[in-house]
């Protein structure tokens, strides 16, 4: 293990079928009113609003609404955000959706209070707050990003080409988080595997990093050979509670803080990734999907001892022929899977032009955890592969 650390995730998870109706005694902790975040109108449809609402007037709370947070959630939807909470005086957050409803109650709790503003401290200076923080419960609809038990918030700025991502102290943590399999079952396919490589590729950042023997690379090939097997069984019956149920716990572990701890990370894909969102909006999961494979081509030199045990362990390639052949076969295997689930595998079809490469680079954050920290030139050229 490197370093020294302290591991403390506050999160209390209320994990199964209809796991909702166990909140009572938790929401009585906070006080009467509460924002209610929702995205675009799915657990309307699903049911799954209703069932919040039943739970949160039984236990005598005011609600104030605050629908519509888009996919990939933005500062003028934060300003929006604050304004109701600060209208309301609103006691808690209650979070109903995936990743983006989950990140943007965060970057709310830690506005309200705030007196400056929250892009410029959070989202450009990385600064912690220093306000009182507005506690954040989350229910989760949507399998990926592991905001339901981490710090994480992600926001874009459509003004300045610049999608951010703040990883918060744990005060920032929802305080609570229901995840509900069968909430799952509603999620379009497309949105299903883009979470699922979401989920995968969180641990290819916290694995292809560091040339120690970590616990955490144990857990990280557990966890990834169980998201591809599970995967295939949900994408043949999307309804398998048991699929779903491994995927969304897998989901969450890959991104709750323990992996990270006593090794160096990665990110560069995401921090790629974010900035083809930036530019094009897409999917999240899509993103990554699509800068994956010429990124890992190109650090697979840097890194090829635990490349190629990426390729013994989780894909089970024989150890035949020179390292360098059995490291680029556990690529191939990857990329066959991502063929397999349908994710993206180029940033062209996203919306990505070769006009926007240059942009793109510039809004991509260079990380240095990894095998390799990229030049600038390196960039345009995993962005030029990636087209
Ligand atoms: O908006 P609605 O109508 O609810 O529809 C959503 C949305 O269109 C739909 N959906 C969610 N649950 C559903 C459902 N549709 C039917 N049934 C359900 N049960 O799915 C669509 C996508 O939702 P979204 O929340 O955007 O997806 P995801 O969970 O992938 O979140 C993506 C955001 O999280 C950030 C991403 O950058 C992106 O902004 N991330 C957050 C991280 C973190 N907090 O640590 C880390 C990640 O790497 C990621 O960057
Ligand atoms: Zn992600």
């Amino acid at each position: 293990m490197k370093g020294n650390f302290v591991y403390h995730n506050p999160v209390k998870l209320f994990f199964g079928k209809g796991a909702i109706k166990d909140l009572t005694e938790e929401l009585a902790r906070y006080g009467k009113t509460a924002q209610l975040v929702y995205g675009g109108g799915s657990v309307k449809k699903n049911g799954i609003y209703d069932a919040v609402v039943s739970v949160l007037k039984e236990c005598g709370k005011t609600i104030v609404e605050d629908g519509g947070v888009m996919p990939n959630p933005t500062t003028d939807k934060l300003a929006e955000g604050v304004k109701i909470a600060r209208e309301h005086g609103v006691d808690f957050i209650l979070a109903v959706g995936g990743g983006s409803v989950c990140d943007y109650a965060k970057a709310v709790s830690v506005s309200v209070h705030c007196d400056e503003d929250p892009w410029e401290k959070y989202y450009i200076r990385f600064e912690e707050p220093t306000c009182e923080i507005v506690p954040v419960g989350c229910v989760l609809t949507m399998v990926g990003t592991g905001s339901e038990m981490n710090a994480g918030s992600v926001i874009t700025n459509h003004h300045t080409h610049l999608k951010i991502g703040h990883v918060f102290g744990s005060e920032v943590m929802p305080k609570f988080a229901v995840l509900d399999p069968e909430y799952t079952y509603s999620v379009p396919r497309r949105q299903m595997v883009a979470g699922i490589y979401d989920a995968f590729n969180h641990i290819c950042e916290q694995y292809f990093s560091g040339d120690d023997d970590n616990v955490t690379d144990d857990l990280c090939e557990a966890l990834m050979k169980s998201l591809v097997k599970n995967s295939r069984v949900a994408l043949r019956d999307p309804r398998n509670y048991e699929a779903r149920s491994n995927i969304m716990w897998a989901a969450t572990w890959a991104l709750n803080t323990l992996l990270a701890q006593g090794k160096d990370t990665d990110w560069e894909v995401h921090m790629l990734g974010q900035a083809v969102g930036a530019y094009t909006d897409a999917t999240h999961g899509m993103t990554l999907s699509a800068v994956s494979l010429p990124y890992y081509r190109h650090i697979l030199p840097y890194g090829l001892p635990k490349f190629k045990r990426f390729a013994v362990e989780v894909w089970g390639v024989e150890e035949k022929g020179t390292d360098r052949q059995i490291a680029e076969m556990g690529l191939e295997k990857l990329h066959d899977w991502m063929k397999e689930l349908g994710v993206a595998t180029n940033i062209s079809e996203l919306g990505a032009t070769e006009e926007m490469i240059e942009g793109i680079a510039d809004a991509t954050l260079v990380m240095d955890g990894g095998y390799r920290v990229l030049t600038r030139p390196e960039i345009v050229k995993i962005l030029r592969e990636s087209l």
